[in-house]
């Protein structure tokens, strides 16, 4: 079978993968789990047991692919007649969505007996891993039978996306349903990233931060968080444990990151400080309020119609980023410098005056809350610039550069 030819610049661009369909309701996600691959660049060939194609038909699949669904191991339109040779060993992956109950208990047990759980079995195994997405019932998932069984695929090689939990098409509720297809997509991606930071625990702080004037105003600034939270996301696909500590921000949690939600700059301090001596690396992006109001009034300050303004006090906030590179031994401490001109020279003096290995300049006006950004890496060396593209990109990018500047100080962490 011919394999249209992917987007190279696209995330899942150049990859080939299987997508195999079990019979389960969650068949229905399939289709958009689809959408969702060839979107991200990837060509797809969809296998289809029996069971799947009584939840969804092969007609759907195979216009959402482009490519004839492969239903059977008796389908004789391959030249040789082993389509679950041919298809497993160009596959980059196999991700079979749904999994069933059943499904799984047939790969634990070696059986090869249609179509999907033949190329499963067949496929290399250094070099077509391949991923499951369990979808069933919450007493299914539960029995032992299945415990037993998903232990076994695993042990065997297999890895598991989700299941997650929550509402079932059953009525009931528990840990089951198949993720949903953009959640998917976001595992596959992850996959196939280069693990440059495994066993590496990454902390990083994001987002503005809220410093109360009363109990309904603060000050506060522009910053969205979402450089940050590319960073987070990018060090999990790369294999790092990360833990973000964010401000007030309208984010969604990158998947497998462990969140930490603050207000103000003193709550952030004293929930990072506690944590850094553990980690190997800190990236400060939260932009920091440098003041806050010396005291936070207990209620609303009322105007009295006199004309006569309040008038703030402010006092310096700690220097999260400076208290966490002065421990000893600091982690690799990543400073961010926002700046509305002349971003090198802020961004040395930062690098000097705080004691960081590296500091990445950008515009902050220009960049905050857009999708995109543009870096300016500077340290002890020089500089790197990283022209404009979006804030992920940017983060894959800077964490290549973390990695590889962990790789050269030795660091045994
Ligand atoms: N930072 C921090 N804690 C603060 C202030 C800043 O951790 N109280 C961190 C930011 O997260 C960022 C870096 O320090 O990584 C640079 O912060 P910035 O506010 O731009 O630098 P300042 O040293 O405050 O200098 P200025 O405001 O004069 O630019």
């Amino acid at each position: 079978m011919s394999i249209p030819v992917p987007h190279s610049t696209l995330p899942l661009g150049g990859r080939h993968l299987v997508l195999g369909l079990s019979g389960g309701i969650a068949c229905y996600k399939s289709a958009e789990l689809l959408r969702e691959l060839t979107r991200a660049g990837a060509s797809v060939q969809v296998v289809m047991t029996d069971a799947a194609c009584h939840f969804i038909t092969p007609v759907t699949m195979q216009a959402l692919s482009g490519l004839p669904v492969v239903t059977s191991q008796w389908d004789a339109r391959e030249p040789n007649n082993m389509a679950h040779i041919n298809l497993s060993r160009e596959a980059d992956a196999i991700l079979v969505a749904p999994a069933s109950a059943d499904f799984i208990a047939q790969i634990a047990q070696g059986r090869a007996d249609e179509m999907l759980s033949l190329l499963c079995i067949a496929r290399p195994v250094e070099s077509c891993p391949l991923l499951l997405a369990p979808a069933m019932n919450r007493e299914m998932w539960a029995h032992p039978a299945t415990r037993r069984n998903v232990a076994q695929v695993l042990a065997d090689g297999a890895l598991l996306l989700g299941p997650g939990s929550g509402d079932q098409a059953c009525g009931e509720v528990g840990d089951g349903r198949m993720l949903e297809a953009t959640e998917l997509r976001d595992e596959l991606i992850a996959f196939f990233q280069p693990k440059l930071l495994a066993g590496k625990r990454l902390l990083i702080t994001a987002g503005p931060t809220f410093e109360p004037i009363d109990p309904v105003r603060g000050i506060t600034n522009r910053s969205s968080g979402k450089m940050g939270f590319a960073i987070a996301r990018a060090a999990q696909e790369a294999g790092a444990e990360v833990t973000l500590v964010a401000g007030p921000v309208a984010l969604a949690t990158p998947r497998h990151v462990r969140r930490i939600d603050v207000q103000s700059a003193l709550q952030m301090f004293d929930a990072v400080l506690p944590l850094a001596p553990g980690f190997d690396v800190f990236v400060g992006t939260a932009a920091v309020a440098d003041w806050r109001p010396v005291t936070a009034a207990d209620q609303k300050i009322k105007k009295d119609g006199s004309g006569v303004v309040p008038t703030l006090a402010f006092t310096e906030n700690p220097d999260i980023l400076a208290s966490v590179a002065r421990l000893n031994p600091p982690p690799f401490c990543v400073g961010f410098a926002a700046e509305s001109q002349d971003v090198a020279r802020h961004a040395r003096e930062k690098l000097v005056r705080k004691h960081l290995p590296l500091v990445v300049g950008n515009l902050g006006p220009a960049t905050f809350g857009r999708d995109d950004n543009s870096l300016l890496l500077i340290d002890a060396e020089g500089e790197r610039a990283l022209p404009t593209a979006d804030k992920l990109s940017l983060a894959r990018e800077l964490v290549r550069e973390i990695a590889e500047r962990l790789g050269r100080s030795g660091s045994p962490a």
